[in-house]
């Protein structure tokens, strides 16, 4: 297998990675498309002196690169062959952004394009191509202090993490949501459009046979419809104080 390499610079807060003792733990936050998981965990995480990953990232690089290698996403074997192969790394912009380089070159501006949201659910329900990305996530989240973001971390990826959040909020409000990102960066889509892309990737996620979507038993449920932004933020930072 290649060698898909993720990197993500430590932010400890002084504590060094190899002093164990006082690493706190891997936080988890799981929920549907758009419900706010990488903006409020990117947030959430600068409060409490985390690193942060958005796992859906990854799936989205492996998307990106089979399709422009012209690979048939509908081709299992085609796609893990293109993912074991991908030379791949994580890396934090300054701003706390994951950034996603392929083969030498950043490719996150790429990654929520409408082309790669329709395409991922079919690569991300690819087995292989969850074993890669799951070893990836799990040998980072070995080095403690992270809040990972995704649709399997609490129930796959750490299913002991001693916090499980699930973000969620109505299919419309994180349409509407989605809509806005596409206007404020000038791109023109109907809310329509919007809304039966993301029902759709929803369906695929939460039914799919590889790690679906669902609420970890053990998860605390965080409606975000009636919430501002500081609000979900403030609400994930209180839940923080029973476990860290
Ligand atoms: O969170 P997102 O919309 O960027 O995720 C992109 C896709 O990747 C989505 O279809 C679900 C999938 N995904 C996954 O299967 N497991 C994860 N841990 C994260 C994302």
């Amino acid at each position: 297998m290649g060698e898909g390499c993720a990197r993500l610079p430590s932010r400890t807060n002084g504590i060094r990675l190899s002093d164990t003792s006082n690493v706190r733990p891997p936080i988890a936050i799981d929920g549907p498309a758009v419900s706010g998981k990488s903006s409020v965990g990117k947030a959430f995480a600068s409060r409490i002196g985390y690193r942060f990953l958005d796992t859906g990232l990854m799936y989205r690089a492996a998307t990106w690169n089979a399709v422009q290698n012209g690979v048939d996403i509908n081709d299992s074997q085609s796609v893990s062959a293109a993912a074991e192969s991908m030379e791949f790394s994580v890396t934090d912009s300054d701003s706390g952004d994951n950034l996603i380089v392929i083969n030498g070159e950043n490719v996150t501006k790429h990654l929520h394009s409408i082309e790669v949201d329709d395409a991922v659910s079919a690569v991300a329900a690819v087995g292989r191509v969850r074993e890669i990305m799951v070893a990836e996530q799990r040998r980072l989240a070995g080095e403690g202090e992270i809040v990972m973001v995704g649709r399997d971390i609490g129930t796959v990826v750490l299913p002991d993490a001693p916090l499980k959040i699930y973000l969620t909020a109505t299919a419309r409000t994180r349409a509407i949501r989605r809509h806005k990102d596409f206007i404020a960066e000038g791109t023109e889509v109907e809310l329509e459009v919007i809304l039966r892309s993301m029902e759709q990737r929803d369906l695929v996620d939460s039914s799919r046979e590889n790690s679906p979507l669902k609420l970890a038993d053990d998860a605390v449920v965080v409606d975000t419809d009636d919430l501002t932004f500081d609000q979900v933020v403030d609400r994930l930072v209180d839940l923080t104080e029973d476990v860290l």
